[in-house]
């Protein structure tokens, strides 16, 4: 027997972390099930970019770079960040966006390893991290091989130069290993890459331990720091000497305000930087992040997987007779925090759900794609976000044709 939405409730009452969904703003009548996409916003957001603008901004002027801590941004910001993927505070800064910083990683790496020509990806990897190398392999006179993840580790060989991978799939939620291919791509002198973006914030995650090289991730979608968020980059103590950023501005600069004619590095993780902070949206994620200094990130992925199973044992019993299938992995401990399930008719399902105010997403070709963000996202949400699926199956409030005709943005 699957719960009942009596039994989400008990859940939800016995959930040792609902009192943070109290912090978050959401809007009356909708389940919001599209965190892994774009965050929700929180009071301290909204506080904070109210603070920035009316008082930072507006009355500190430019004197805010120093007053405000904006200057220090960036790393103060990263600091936050490395707590939650297992780094040492001086290995993450905050900067660009993650096409930009995974650009700015490879093109560095590459140069760490310029006697191999390889870039090694997964095939069906997010299309940003795939054009990135594309790019970059273009520019550099180098190559970017792609095959599917169970090929990976056998793959690897004394050409590949640099292995990047998404973390967890954007698609299927599936969990790559960080610590057993990162030892098989070291094993034939190859350097590590992972891209954070649906793990950070979500999952437990050590970039050390697993002995990651780079890592670069994104600051809106568990992290909740708002639409077009900076994003990160974490480089290993080791490399931080070595690596070169292509990207030479200012903000990377060892002396910024001596305006000297010619480039030279920061030490450290400084150098990952280009130009000047995006400060109204850094701000933003700088606020969101605080909710995280009061909370385990153990606890949150146990809420995690609380959640996605109990999506997946009713998935299974109310869903399966209209056609869908688990497109995520069954096993909870491969899987991050969404649940995606395979439908032909995905898209026009989905527009249905949005229209009844639950909101998840469509993964192009059958994929609907569902986040369950742990802060905010409780049991009985779970619940009636399954039985609004099931109602549109059964109605077939899909099978109309403002819901069939695809828009450019879903
Ligand atoms: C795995 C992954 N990497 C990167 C991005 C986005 O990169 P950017 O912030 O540069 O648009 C996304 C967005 O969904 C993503 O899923």
């Amino acid at each position: 027997m699957t719960p009942t939405r009596d039994d989400c409730r008990k859940l939800d009452a016995n959930d040792p972390i609902a009192h943070l969904r109290d912090r978050f703003v959401l809007p009356q009548g909708v389940i919001y099930l599209d965190g892994n996409s774009l965050g929700a916003a929180s009071k301290a957001v909204i506080q904070r970019a109210r603070q920035t603008v009316e008082n930072d901004w507006a009355q500190g002027l430019i004197r805010s770079w120093n007053d405000a801590g904006w200057y220090d941004a960036p790393r103060r910001v990263g600091a936050k960040i490395a707590r939650l993927i297992g780094a040492a505070s001086d290995e993450v800064v905050v900067t660009d966006s993650t096409s930009v910083d995974l650009f700015k990683i490879l093109v560095g790496a590459l140069k760490m390893r310029a006697n191999r020509t390889t870039i090694l990806g997964e095939a069906d990897d997010f299309p940003t991290d795939a054009y990135i190398a594309q790019g970059v392999t273009e520019f550099t006179g180098t190559r970017f091989k792609r095959v599917p993840a169970d090929d990976l580790i056998g793959t690897i060989d004394e050409d590949v130069a640099i292995v990047s991978l998404t973390h967890v799939n954007y698609r299927t939620g599936l969990i790559h290993d960080m610590a057993r291919i990162a030892a098989a791509a070291h094993a034939k002198g190859a350097l590590i890459v992972w891209d954070l973006s649906h793990s950070t914030g979500a999952l437990e995650i050590a970039v050390n331990l697993a002995q990651a090289d780079f890592a670069v991730g994104c600051g809106y979608k568990y992290l909740n720091g708002g639409p077009g968020a900076p994003a990160y980059v974490f480089v290993a103590k080791h490399h931080q000497a070595a690596i070169q950023n292509p990207l030479t501005g200012w903000f990377g600069h060892a002396a910024p305000f001596d305006f000297a004619p010619d480039f030279a590095p920061a030490d450290g993780i400084g150098r990952m930087l280009t130009g000047t902070p995006p400060m109204l949206s850094l701000a933003a994620l700088d606020a969101a992040l605080d909710i995280f200094a009061d909370v385990e990130m153990k606890a949150v992925r146990a809420k995690s997987i609380s959640l996605t199973e109990l999506f997946v044992a009713l998935a299974d019993e109310h869903l399966t007779a209209h056609g869908f299938t688990l497109a995520s992995p069954r096993e909870a401990a491969l899987r991050g925090s969404q649940v995606s399930l395979a439908h032909s008719q995905g898209y026009a399902i989905m527009q249905a759900l949005i229209a009844r105010g639950v909101i998840g997403d469509f993964r192009a070709p059958d994929i609907v794609r569902f986040g369950l963000v742990p802060l905010y996202v409780r049991h009985v949400d779970v619940f009636d976000a399954v039985r609004a699926i099931g109602e549109v199956m059964a109605e077939r409030a899909w099978d109309t044709a403002e819901f069939l005709a695809r828009k450019p943005v879903t």
